[in-house]
């Protein structure tokens, strides 16, 4: 099963903004990220915005004068894991009554007032548009001890102006358009994050040259749904050319896609650039037309087909990878095999795999999620088993191959290795060589399992 897990919490770590005064605990902030890489993307815009009013931006949780969570409501577990945590907080601010709580991002969005009244320890309450509100709130809630609430959606705001606060290293996300326009029957997105809306495409080549100069190598364009931005006569393609040309040494990859969406010109583009990394997030969902019908995903299985065979034939070396929700209302097990035989087909380089969870407000709410919690369980365990041998499968058969890899430090098992990432984001572990994070090694394939490739370096550039 692939590593990241679009539920599990991690803190974010240290962020050292630009402070105008740190003369007091109040100008400490911890923020901790739950949810997908719109939301980290999003806290680092928020200490973007908190560094240039005066805050200091702490990793130490105990430090902190004002705590926030950054919050995500796509599946029920999502959420109770941050209520849980809430509990948890409870005991800093026995601590210190002084201590400020935020909620923000999906779940302020969707619960609303329902945080601060249910949940005594919540202080402020911002919804994903509003985050430049956060500095004159905590200033209010201070000053007057009056709760903060802030949930307006806006069809304008992407911080086009803000300039996020990143913790150093090799990647960076830079979010180039906020949204969904497109309703799943399953999701809440559209809901939580509101219309879809574009950065200006100056804006988006701007950053992407500061993040060069930082010395950032690995850039992942971020938005909901991607491949419908635009800003004047510019498409999805024209932006990613466009950063391509302005950043040459530097690799480009973005998530996430829309099959509705998935042009010939935008995988003529990607075919056309050394630096835009062949690699495809494209969200299956489901092998069965007649579930994707339901979840009014807006193509079938054979127009699916028909854009990953042009992938296939443009792009020959593409690594691919795809999201598929098991369990969804009136699956049937003649369609989940249909999920398994689409796997099969497409031979997914990784995929991120979840049980269905009805979300109040969307569509398939008013559905009945008739399939038990036995069965949604038992489907998903087949597809990520299955996923586990096709990449372990395809992971093996690279053995001998030579791959251009860019590091991103020393191994999190052992001091003696180093990690790094393929063009197609297949981590490779090399023994320590005197390489540092940043550098472009050639290494080729020793072996590879499910999750991870290894190898030896051949060359250093
Ligand atoms: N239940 C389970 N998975 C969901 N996703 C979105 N909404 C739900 C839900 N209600 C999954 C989809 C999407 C990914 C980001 O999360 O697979 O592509
Ligand atoms: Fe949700 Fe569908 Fe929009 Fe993706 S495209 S965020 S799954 S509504």
């Amino acid at each position: 099963m692939d590593e990241r897990d679009l539920e599990k919490y991690i803190p974010i770590e240290t962020f050292t903004g630009e402070t105008t005064e740190v003369n007091s605990t109040r100008n400490k902030l911890y923020v901790e990220t739950y949810g997908c890489q719109m939301n980290f993307a999003d806290t680092e815009i928020v200490n973007g915005i908190m560094g240039k009013n005066g805050y200091d931006i702490t990793e130490n949780i105990d430090d902190s004068a004002i705590i926030l969570i950054n919050t995500c409501s796509i599946r029920e577990m999502a959420e109770a894991r941050v209520l849980q945590r809430l509990t948890e907080i409870k005991k800093y601010k026995k601590k210190n009554p002084k201590l400020v709580v935020g909620i923000i991002g999906c779940m302020a969005e969707r619960m609303k007032r329902d945080l601060i009244t249910k949940k005594g320890v919540v202080d402020l309450v911002l919804g994903p548009d509003e985050y430049r509100k956060l500095p004159s709130l905590i200033d209010n809630l201070i000053d007057t001890g009056e709760k903060g609430i802030a949930v307006k959606l806006s069809r304008v705001e992407t911080y086009d102006d803000i300039m996020p606060i990143r913790k150093e290293g090799i990647s960076a996300w830079l979010s180039v358009m906020r949204g969904c326009d497109k309703f799943c029957s399953f999701c809440v997105v559209p809901y939580t994050r509101g219309r879809e809306r574009s950065r200006p495409l100056e804006g988006v080549i701007n950053e992407i040259k500061i993040l060069e100069q930082e010395g950032f190598k690995d850039i992942t364009l971020l938005g909901q749904n991607v491949n419908s931005y635009r800003s004047g006569e510019f498409d999805f393609s024209d932006l990613l050319a466009a950063c391509a040309k302005a950043v040459p040494g530097v690799r480009i990859r973005f998530t996430t896609s829309h099959p509705q969406d998935l042009s010939m010109k935008l995988i003529e583009t990607i075919a056309a650039y050394d630096n835009i990394c062949k690699y495809i997030h494209l969200p299956v969902q489901s092998g069965s037309d007649r579930v994707l019908e339901l979840m009014k995903r807006s193509y079938t299985i054979e127009h699916y087909m028909k854009i990953m065979n042009n992938i296939r034939k443009l792009i020959p070396e593409v690594s691919l990878s795809t999201d598929i929700i098991s369990g969804f209302c009136t699956e049937t097990e003649e369609d989940h095999k249909m999920t398994l035989d689409i796997m099969r087909e497409v031979k997914y380089d990784g995929a991120y795999m979840f049980k269905y969870s009805p979300r109040e407000k969307t569509k398939a709410w008013q559905y009945e999620d008739d399939v038990d919690e036995e069965t949604k369980t038992r489907r998903l365990m087949e597809i990520v088993e299955l996923q586990r041998n096709i990449s372990e499968d395809k992971n093996s058969a690279l053995t001998g191959n030579i791959f251009e890899i860019v590091i991103e430090g020393i191994s999190k098992k052992s001091d003696k290795m180093l990690f790094g990432r393929t063009d197609g984001n297949k981590t490779v572990i090399i023994p320590v060589n005197g390489a540092k994070a940043g550098d472009k090694l050639k290494v080729r394939i020793t072996r590879g399992n499910s999750a991870t490739l290894f190898g030896e370096a051949v060359t250093v550039n």
